[in-house]
C-alpha cells in the first residue's frame, strides 16, 4: 500500500487564498486580530470547512474549532492549529502555515475516507500575535485558564476599540457556529510553523523537531508627568514623561545585556502624549517583551524591571503591569519521537530545535501531549513582509503533520 500524502497543489492554493486577505502589495499582509481582513480569512476557511462537512465551533474568546468526526465522538479530539492574525505588517507564513497545513491534513483524511477513532480538529487561535490587542497568545492563554476571559475581552487596541466588541462584530460575519466551552479536553496538540530563525536553513534541514519554547513575560509601562510649555519651562520644573522613559529603558538595557546574548529584551511600542512638538510630554506608555529559556533567570529580570521602575530618580509617576507571564515549556517525548519517526517515513532529515518565538502550543503543553514541527524560512526572517518558506518545505511539513496525526490517533 502506498503511504498517504497530502495534496501539495491544494495546500499551495489555500496559502495563496489566505495571502489575499489584507495583502499589502509588498509581499506581506496587514491582518490584525479581529480586523475585517482577518475575519474574511476566517470566513473563507470556515466556508471551505463547511463545504467538506466539517463542524465549526467557536469558544468565548473567539478561538475557532474545525472538526472532522471520529468513530468515537465521545473521545477528546486530537488538535492541530495556529493562527490567522498577523503582525502590522506581517508575513504570509507566520501562523497561517500551521492552519492551512492542519486543514490540509483534515481534507486528505476526508479525501481518502480514512476513519479515525478520535475526532480531529484544526484550531484557529484568536489574537496570537498580540500586535493589536495585548497580550500575545491570548486565545490559547484563555483556553488554558492562564488568562481571565474578562481581562482578555476588556483589552483595548490603540484606537480605543474593545476586544469584546470587535469579537462580537467579527462573529456576526462568520455564519452559524456551534459554541464550545473554554478549556475543552484535547487528546494531543501539534502545531506546524515556520522556524522564524535561521538554523534549519543554515543546516539544510527540512524539518525541525521542536523541543520546547523559552519563557516570555510582557509588560505595559505607563509614565505620567505634566504637560508644560516647551519654550518656557526650565528643566528643574519639568515632569517630562519621555525623559523618564529614556532613563528607565537605558537602565533596563544594561540590566538585560547578558554576556551570552540569551536575554531577549524588546521595547516594541512607545507612545508619547499629547504628541505636540512644543509641549513637554505628560504621558508615555511603552511595552516590554522579555524572553529567556531559564525560568529562574527570567523571574529575576522580571523583578529587576519592577525595581528599576520603583527606584528611578524622576518627578514622574511610573506604573508597570505584567500582561503575560509564561514560563518555558518542554514538549512531550511522545510527540517529539512521533515527529522524528514520521519525518523519516516521508524521507526527510530532522534536527531537534528550541523555539525562540512563542506559540499557542506553549499554553497547550501543560494540558495534553504537545509538540511542534518547524520548517525553514528564508534567511530566518519573520515578523517582516519578506517572510518566505519554500513550497517544497511547506509540503514536507504538512506530510510530516499528516503522519504524526495519523500515528497519534492510533495511539
Ligand atoms: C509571536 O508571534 C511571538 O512573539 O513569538
Ligand atoms: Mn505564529
Ligand atoms: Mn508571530
Ligand atoms: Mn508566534
Amino acid at each position: 500500500m502506498t503511504a498517504l500524502r497530502i495534496n501539495g497543489a491544494r495546500l499551495l492554493e489555500r496559502h495563496k487564498l489566505m495571502a489575499g486577505f489584507g495583502e499589502t502589495g509588498n509581499g506581506g499582509v496587514i491582518r490584525p486580530a479581529l480586523s475585517d481582513e482577518e475575519t474574511s480569512a476566517r470566513l473563507a476557511l470556515l466556508n471551505l470547512a463547511r463545504e467538506r462537512g466539517f463542524a465549526c465551533s467557536v469558544d468565548p474568546i473567539g478561538n475557532l474549532f474545525i472538526r472532522r468526526k471520529g468513530a468515537d465522538e465521545g473521545r477528546a479530539p486530537l488538535r492541530m492549529g495556529s493562527h490567522l492574525d498577523s503582525q502590522i505588517p506581517g508575513g504570509n507564513f507566520d501562523g497561517v502555515y500551521g492552519v492551512i497545513a492542519g486543514f490540509e491534513v483534515l481534507e486528505t483524511l476526508e479525501d481518502h475516507k480514512v476513519a479515525s477513532d478520535a475526532p480531529i480538529e484544526v484550531v484557529v487561535w484568536n489574537n496570537e500575535e498580540g500586535a493589536r490587542f495585548s497580550p500575545t497568545t491570548m486565545g490559547s492563554a484563555v483556553h488554558a485558564g492562564q488568562l481571565s476571559l474578562d481581562k482578555a475581552l476588556g483589552s483595548f487596541d490603540q484606537d480605543g476599540n474593545r476586544l469584546g466588541d470587535e469579537l462580537a462584530r467579527s462573529l456576526t460575519q462568520l455564519g452559524p457556529l456551534k459554541s464550545i466551552e473554554l478549556g475543552s479536553e484535547s487528546l494531543a496538540y501539534v502545531e506546524a510553523h515556520i522556524e522564524q530563525g535561521p538554523i534549519l536553513e543554515q543546516n539544510e534541514i527540512p524539518i525541525g523537531v521542536v523541543t520546547g519554547i523559552q519563557g516570555i513575560v510582557q509588560f505595559e509601562v505607563r509614565i505620567t508627568g505634566e504637560e508644560a510649555h516647551a519654550g518656557t519651562t526650565p528643566r528643574s520644573r519639568r515632569k517630562d514623561a519621555f525623559w523618564a522613559a529614556l532613563d528607565l529603558t537605558a537602565q533596563l538595557r544594561s540590566v538585560t545585556a547578558d554576556k551570552d546574548d540569551a536575554i531577549r529584551f524588546t521595547v516594541g511600542r512607545l507612545t508619547v502624549l499629547p504628541g505636540s512638538p512644543n509641549t513637554v510630554p505628560a504621558k508615555v506608555a511603552f511595552t516590554i517583551d522579555l524572553r529567556h529559556p531559564d525560568e529562574a533567570l527570567l523571574a529575576s529580570v522580571h523583578t529587576q524591571i519592577y525595581q528599576a521602575a520603583e527606584t528611578l530618580q524622576t518627578p514622574c509617576e511610573i506604573s508597570v503591569i505584567t500582561t503575560l507571564n509564561s514560563p518555558p515549556v518542554c514538549f512531550a517525548a511522545k510527540v517529539i519521537s512521533s515527529i522524528e519517526r514520521q519525518a523519516a517515513e516521508v524521507g526527510l532529515d530532522t534536527a531537534r530545535i528550541a523555539s525562540g518565538a512563542t506559540h499557542d502550543a506553549k499554553f497547550m503543553a501543560p494540558l495534553c501531549p504537545t509538540g511542534m514541527i518547524f520548517i525553514p524560512c528564508r534567511d530566518g526572517i519573520s515578523h517582516n513582509e519578506n517572510e518566505w518558506a519554500d513550497p517544497e518545505h511547506m509540503i514536507a511539513g504538512a506530510n510530516t503533520l499528516l503522519g504524526v496525526i495519523t500515528e497519534l490517533t492510533r495511539a
